[in-house]
Protein backbone atom coordinates (compact mmCIF):
# COMPACT_ATOMS: atom_id res chain seq x y z
CA UNK A 1 0.00 0.00 0.00
CA UNK A 2 1.30 3.53 -1.03
CA UNK A 3 2.36 5.73 2.20
CA UNK A 4 -0.45 8.28 2.18
CA UNK A 5 0.93 11.95 1.21
CA UNK A 6 1.91 14.63 4.09
CA UNK A 7 -0.37 17.06 4.58
CA UNK A 8 1.40 20.47 2.82
CA UNK A 9 1.71 23.36 5.29
CA UNK A 10 0.20 26.25 4.24
CA UNK A 11 2.48 28.86 2.89
CA UNK A 12 1.44 31.26 4.81
CA UNK A 13 1.88 29.94 8.06
CA UNK A 14 5.32 31.06 8.15
CA UNK A 15 3.92 34.44 7.02
CA UNK A 16 1.75 34.34 10.07
CA UNK A 17 4.19 33.07 12.55
CA UNK A 18 6.65 36.12 12.74
CA UNK A 19 3.46 38.71 13.45
CA UNK A 20 2.17 36.79 16.55
CA UNK A 21 5.46 36.02 17.52
CA UNK A 22 5.97 39.54 17.88
CA UNK A 23 2.88 40.12 19.84
CA UNK A 24 3.40 37.61 22.13
CA UNK A 25 7.06 38.83 23.03
CA UNK A 26 5.58 42.28 23.17
CA UNK A 27 2.72 41.36 25.58
CA UNK A 28 5.51 39.62 27.55
CA UNK A 29 7.60 42.78 28.18
CA UNK A 30 4.47 45.30 28.82
CA UNK A 31 2.42 42.98 31.05
CA UNK A 32 1.34 43.92 34.04
CA UNK A 33 3.84 44.02 37.00
CA UNK A 34 3.23 44.63 40.55
CA UNK A 35 5.94 46.97 41.88
CA UNK A 36 6.45 47.41 45.57
CA UNK A 37 6.87 50.73 46.75
CA UNK A 38 8.06 51.71 50.29
CA UNK A 39 6.34 54.55 51.74
CA UNK A 40 8.46 54.23 55.65
CA UNK A 41 9.81 58.02 55.39
CA UNK A 42 8.13 58.88 52.55
CA UNK A 43 5.37 61.15 52.32
CA UNK A 44 1.84 59.97 51.47
CA UNK A 45 -0.96 62.27 50.73
CA UNK A 46 -4.28 61.25 51.06
CA UNK A 47 -7.38 62.52 49.78
CA UNK A 48 -11.16 61.92 51.45
CA UNK A 49 -8.70 60.94 54.36
CA UNK A 50 -10.81 62.07 57.35
CA UNK A 51 -13.02 59.17 56.97
CA UNK A 52 -13.78 55.52 55.99
CA UNK A 53 -11.69 53.96 53.53
CA UNK A 54 -9.18 56.88 53.26
CA UNK A 55 -8.75 57.49 57.15
CA UNK A 56 -7.92 53.61 57.91
CA UNK A 57 -5.13 54.22 55.10
CA UNK A 58 -4.07 57.30 56.81
CA UNK A 59 -3.72 55.06 59.66
CA UNK A 60 -2.13 52.50 58.60
CA UNK A 61 0.47 54.36 56.70
CA UNK A 62 1.72 56.48 59.69
CA UNK A 63 1.61 53.28 62.00
CA UNK A 64 4.12 52.08 58.66
CA UNK A 65 6.23 55.06 59.33
CA UNK A 66 5.45 57.16 56.26
CA UNK A 67 4.66 61.10 56.66
CA UNK A 68 1.21 61.31 56.28
CA UNK A 69 -0.97 64.29 55.31
CA UNK A 70 -4.89 63.89 54.75
CA UNK A 71 -7.01 66.41 52.77
CA UNK A 72 -11.09 67.28 52.80
CA UNK A 73 -13.48 69.40 53.44
CA UNK A 74 -14.67 69.47 56.95
CA UNK A 75 -12.13 70.92 59.11
CA UNK A 76 -13.75 69.49 62.32
CA UNK A 77 -13.79 65.70 60.66
CA UNK A 78 -9.62 66.01 59.71
CA UNK A 79 -9.23 67.34 63.25
CA UNK A 80 -10.92 64.20 64.51
CA UNK A 81 -9.28 62.28 62.36
CA UNK A 82 -6.06 63.72 63.04
CA UNK A 83 -6.75 63.34 67.16
CA UNK A 84 -7.83 59.43 66.33
CA UNK A 85 -4.55 58.37 64.35
CA UNK A 86 -2.09 60.02 67.21
CA UNK A 87 -4.55 58.44 69.75
CA UNK A 88 -3.96 55.09 67.90
CA UNK A 89 -0.32 55.37 66.42
CA UNK A 90 0.95 58.42 68.16
CA UNK A 91 2.07 59.69 65.02
CA UNK A 92 0.86 63.61 63.72
CA UNK A 93 -0.77 63.43 60.29
CA UNK A 94 -0.74 67.32 58.65
CA UNK A 95 -3.94 68.19 57.77
CA UNK A 96 -5.67 70.21 54.89
CA UNK A 97 -8.75 71.29 54.59
CA UNK A 98 -9.96 71.95 50.76
CA UNK A 99 -12.43 70.90 48.54
CA UNK A 100 -11.10 68.86 45.54
CA UNK A 101 -13.75 70.63 43.17
CA UNK A 102 -11.41 73.93 43.85
CA UNK A 103 -8.24 73.71 41.71
CA UNK A 104 -7.00 76.56 43.07
CA UNK A 105 -7.31 75.30 46.67
CA UNK A 106 -6.05 71.73 46.43
CA UNK A 107 -2.95 73.17 44.72
CA UNK A 108 -2.31 75.37 47.57
CA UNK A 109 -2.65 72.12 49.97
CA UNK A 110 -0.54 70.34 47.94
CA UNK A 111 2.48 73.17 47.85
CA UNK A 112 1.97 73.84 51.36
CA UNK A 113 2.53 69.61 52.13
CA UNK A 114 5.60 69.30 50.69
CA UNK A 115 6.55 66.97 47.41
CA UNK A 116 4.27 64.33 47.54
CA UNK A 117 5.72 60.82 47.55
CA UNK A 118 2.66 58.46 47.24
CA UNK A 119 -0.68 59.65 45.83
CA UNK A 120 -4.17 58.55 47.34
CA UNK A 121 -7.39 59.84 45.65
CA UNK A 122 -9.85 58.44 47.49
CA UNK A 123 -12.29 61.29 48.17
CA UNK A 124 -15.21 60.49 46.36
CA UNK A 125 -19.22 60.81 46.53
CA UNK A 126 -22.01 58.87 45.29
CA UNK A 127 -26.08 59.16 45.33
CA UNK A 128 -27.43 55.97 44.69
CA UNK A 129 -30.08 56.68 42.68
CA UNK A 130 -31.15 55.49 38.72
CA UNK A 131 -30.09 58.23 36.10
CA UNK A 132 -33.19 59.02 34.96
CA UNK A 133 -34.82 60.16 38.29
CA UNK A 134 -30.94 61.87 39.11
CA UNK A 135 -31.15 65.92 38.85
CA UNK A 136 -28.65 66.67 36.15
CA UNK A 137 -26.83 68.86 38.67
CA UNK A 138 -26.43 65.69 40.95
CA UNK A 139 -24.54 64.33 38.35
CA UNK A 140 -22.37 67.34 37.93
CA UNK A 141 -21.51 67.28 41.40
CA UNK A 142 -20.29 63.98 41.09
CA UNK A 143 -18.22 64.14 38.19
CA UNK A 144 -16.62 67.49 39.59
CA UNK A 145 -15.42 65.75 42.78
CA UNK A 146 -15.22 62.17 41.61
CA UNK A 147 -13.55 62.58 38.67
CA UNK A 148 -12.31 66.57 37.78
CA UNK A 149 -11.00 66.36 41.71
CA UNK A 150 -8.78 63.69 40.81
CA UNK A 151 -6.93 65.28 37.91
CA UNK A 152 -6.98 68.68 40.38
CA UNK A 153 -5.07 66.72 42.53
CA UNK A 154 -2.58 64.38 40.22
CA UNK A 155 -2.16 68.08 38.26
CA UNK A 156 -0.64 69.56 41.32
CA UNK A 157 1.23 66.72 43.00
CA UNK A 158 2.85 65.34 39.56
CA UNK A 159 5.43 67.88 38.35
CA UNK A 160 7.17 67.03 42.51
CA UNK A 161 6.47 63.78 42.52
CA UNK A 162 8.32 63.26 39.34
CA UNK A 163 11.37 65.09 40.34
CA UNK A 164 11.43 63.72 43.38
CA UNK A 165 11.00 59.95 42.77
CA UNK A 166 14.03 61.10 39.64
CA UNK A 167 16.04 62.49 42.57
CA UNK A 168 15.87 59.89 45.30
CA UNK A 169 15.91 56.85 42.57
CA UNK A 170 12.53 55.13 44.48
CA UNK A 171 9.38 54.94 42.27
CA UNK A 172 6.75 57.05 43.14
CA UNK A 173 3.08 56.12 43.00
CA UNK A 174 -0.45 57.44 42.46
CA UNK A 175 -3.61 54.99 43.60
CA UNK A 176 -6.98 55.77 42.16
CA UNK A 177 -10.02 54.66 44.09
CA UNK A 178 -12.37 53.36 42.17
CA UNK A 179 -16.38 51.97 42.87
CA UNK A 180 -18.20 48.91 41.21
CA UNK A 181 -20.82 51.44 41.36
CA UNK A 182 -18.70 53.01 38.30
CA UNK A 183 -19.70 49.71 36.11
CA UNK A 184 -23.21 49.44 37.03
CA UNK A 185 -25.24 50.85 33.52
CA UNK A 186 -27.87 53.07 34.86
N1 LIG B 1 -17.33 52.34 51.30
C1 LIG B 1 -17.52 51.51 50.27
O1 LIG B 1 -18.15 50.46 50.38
C2 LIG B 1 -16.91 51.82 48.94
C3 LIG B 1 -17.10 50.91 47.92
C4 LIG B 1 -16.52 51.18 46.68
C5 LIG B 1 -15.78 52.32 46.48
N2 LIG B 1 -15.63 53.20 47.49
C6 LIG B 1 -14.85 54.41 47.21
O2 LIG B 1 -13.83 54.54 48.18
C7 LIG B 1 -13.62 55.93 48.48
C8 LIG B 1 -13.80 56.12 49.98
O3 LIG B 1 -15.06 55.65 50.37
P1 LIG B 1 -15.56 55.76 51.86
O4 LIG B 1 -16.78 54.95 51.96
O5 LIG B 1 -14.42 55.50 52.78
O6 LIG B 1 -15.98 57.31 51.85
P2 LIG B 1 -16.43 58.25 53.05
O7 LIG B 1 -16.29 57.61 54.39
O8 LIG B 1 -17.76 58.82 52.65
O9 LIG B 1 -15.33 59.40 52.95
C9 LIG B 1 -15.26 60.25 51.87
C10 LIG B 1 -14.11 61.19 52.10
O10 LIG B 1 -14.02 62.08 50.98
C11 LIG B 1 -14.05 63.42 51.45
N3 LIG B 1 -14.67 64.25 50.43
C12 LIG B 1 -15.91 64.13 49.91
N4 LIG B 1 -16.14 65.10 49.04
C13 LIG B 1 -15.01 65.87 49.00
C14 LIG B 1 -14.63 67.03 48.29
N5 LIG B 1 -15.47 67.64 47.45
N6 LIG B 1 -13.41 67.54 48.49
C15 LIG B 1 -12.54 66.95 49.36
N7 LIG B 1 -12.84 65.84 50.04
C16 LIG B 1 -14.07 65.31 49.88
C17 LIG B 1 -14.87 63.35 52.76
O11 LIG B 1 -14.65 64.42 53.63
P3 LIG B 1 -15.55 65.77 53.60
O12 LIG B 1 -16.97 65.35 53.41
O13 LIG B 1 -15.27 66.46 54.88
O14 LIG B 1 -15.04 66.55 52.43
C18 LIG B 1 -14.30 62.07 53.34
O15 LIG B 1 -13.05 62.30 53.94
C19 LIG B 1 -14.63 56.71 47.66
O16 LIG B 1 -13.99 57.17 46.49
C20 LIG B 1 -15.69 55.69 47.32
O17 LIG B 1 -16.34 55.96 46.11
C21 LIG B 1 -16.18 52.98 48.70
Amino acid sequence: MAPSPLPMASPLLPLLMAPVAFAAVLAFIVRPRSVRIPIKGRHVFISGGSSGIGLALARLAATEGARVSILARSAVRLQEARDAIRLATGVDVAIFSADVRDADAVANAVEEAGPVDVLVCNHGVFTPQELEKQDLEEVRFMVEINLMGIFHLIKAALPAMKQRAKATGLPASIAIMSSQAGQVPP
